[in-house]
């Protein structure tokens, strides 16, 4: 599908469609001058936004100014903050992940945006979920998802949770702990479970820590075990951490997954499956390489570990389906300056890190920020939210420079955000709105 055909193009329509008395749009702004493409090409080497939309969609072009998004955040009034988010891409990578890793069966992560009008697209698709709580299993059920395409992949339930979801029909669970354990063979008997491990999440711009998984050697003891409570030892499961730059991780984690494999065997026991995880990335200011790379990787390090004997597998990716497909619209409410010969200007957004921005704590996601006046001078800033809290700051170590004409009022588009946001945006502090978030 041809949306326009070349960028300029594109942006001329989005501008002629804005009536002259409503809100000036930034989109709107950056078409009318012609500076955004130039201006974000100088700073970053890569062009960002596509001369078609196919060139869009290749994976190396991930996360530009999404076409749809601009036209629509162009022509229509909007709240501010506000996501908006172009489904149509999430179902383009959903597509390209499944091109890319064609024996993988894949359990869109409902925790990275659980919008019903993502989760309907991908079960449209064929996807599976992996789900954290029974909220998220209740979205999928309500949208007609069989039990039997839900895991419960959350290694911390409630045993009334467990009960919950089995008498929902759902039989694939996650645990790490002989305790866990012992709560699905008493809530949910005979269901398939597999073994969450530690592994290595260095490289990863938003890490999963220690907080899940076990070592190896207990995974065993612990597989072995549900046997003998009558569960189905299915198989193993970890996560290299979100965001994961580092390729190599998923090789040492199947390294680690293969050798389970083997001595588990020793003790009767056969495993089937492999769940990968997520880790797959969204663009932010940093490049990151096109997917085929990661799938190339994840593929080789299987074969070379498991030879043609592969297990099922299973991908979790919550980020990589749905971050690039959404864009925050949001308005500079303040800036100051600390004193009368600071060099950084203070910039405050009316979207902070309690009504959306969440990942941007240790400065960990750092997104790409576009403003009507890039192409013109800048100069360096902090940036931070509206709130009355003074951890609110997305931005203080992390080098960030924004244009010296950037004023109170002004729009800005923060990229890449269709994942892990909305949710994670308090429901009321200081007063504030959640996050709003538009699905086109
Ligand atoms: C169990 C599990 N699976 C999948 C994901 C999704 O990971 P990503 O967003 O990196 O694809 C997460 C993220 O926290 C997770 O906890």
């Amino acid at each position: 599908m041809v949306y326009a055909t070349t960028k300029a193009s594109f942006l001329a329509a989005s501008a002629k469609a804005v009536s002259k008395g409503g809100v000036t749009m930034l989109a709107t702004k950056l078409a009318r001058n012609g500076r955004f493409r130039q201006s974000v090409a100088i700073k970053t080497n890569i062009s960002l936004v596509p001369e078609t939309i196919d060139e869009y969609h290749l994976p190396d072009q991930q996360g530009g100014l999404p076409p749809r998004v601009a036209q629509y955040i162009a022509t229509h009034k909007i709240p501010s903050p506000c996501l908006v988010v172009d489904t149509n891409i999430v179902e383009h990578n959903y597509t390209s992940l499944i091109r890319a890793m064609p024996m993988a069966n894949i359990y869109y992560a409902v925790k990275a945006n659980p919008a019903e009008e993502i989760l309907s697209r991908l079960f449209q698709l064929g996807s599976n979920f992996d789900t954290a709580s029974i909220g998220e299993i209740n979205l999928c059920l309500r949208l007609g998802v069989p039990p039997s395409q839900i895991s419960y992949g959350n290694t911390i339930k409630k045993a009334a949770d467990i009960s919950y979801a089995y008498n929902r029909g759902i039989r694939m669970f996650a645990f790490d702990s002989e305790d866990e354990l012992e709560k699905i063979a008493a809530c949910a008997p005979g269901s398939k479970v597999y073994c969450r491990i530690l592994v290595e999440s260095e490289g990863a711009e938003w890490p999963l820590s220690r907080k899940f998984g076990c070592a190896p050697e207990m995974a065993i003891h612990l597989l072995v075990k549900s046997k003998e409570l009558g569960l189905d030892p299915y198989g193993i499961s970890f996560h290299v951490g979100s965001q994961q730059t580092n390729l190599t991780q998923w090789d040492k984690a199947i390294t680690q997954v293969s050798k389970l494999f083997k001595d588990i065997l020793t003790q009767g026991i056969s495993l089937r499956m492999v769940n990968l995880g997520g880790g797959f990335p969204s663009r932010y200011r940093s490049a990151v390489r096109p997917l085929v790379n990661y799938t190339q990787t994840v593929m080789q390090s299987m074969i070379r570990h498991f030879g043609v004997q592969l297990p099922e597998m299973i991908l979790e990716p919550g980020r990589s389906l749905v971050g690039d497909a959404g864009v925050i619209q949001a308005e500079v409410v303040l800036i100051s300056r600390k004193s009368d010969n600071d060099k950084k200007r203070w910039i405050y957004l009316d979207i902070g890190k309690f009504s959306g921005l969440a990942e941007t704590m240790d400065e960990s996601i750092k997104y790409r920020i576009l403003t009507e006046h890039d192409g013109t001078t800048t100069g360096p800033v902090v940036v931070a939210g509206p709130t009355c809290d003074s951890a609110d700051i997305m931005y203080e170590k992390t080098s960030y420079d924004l244009p010296l004409a950037l004023k109170s009022g002004d729009k800005v588009l923060i990229l890449s955000t269709g994942a892990y946001t909305t949710t994670y945006s308090a429901v009321g502090f200081n007063g504030f709105d959640p996050l709003d978030s538009i699905y086109i």
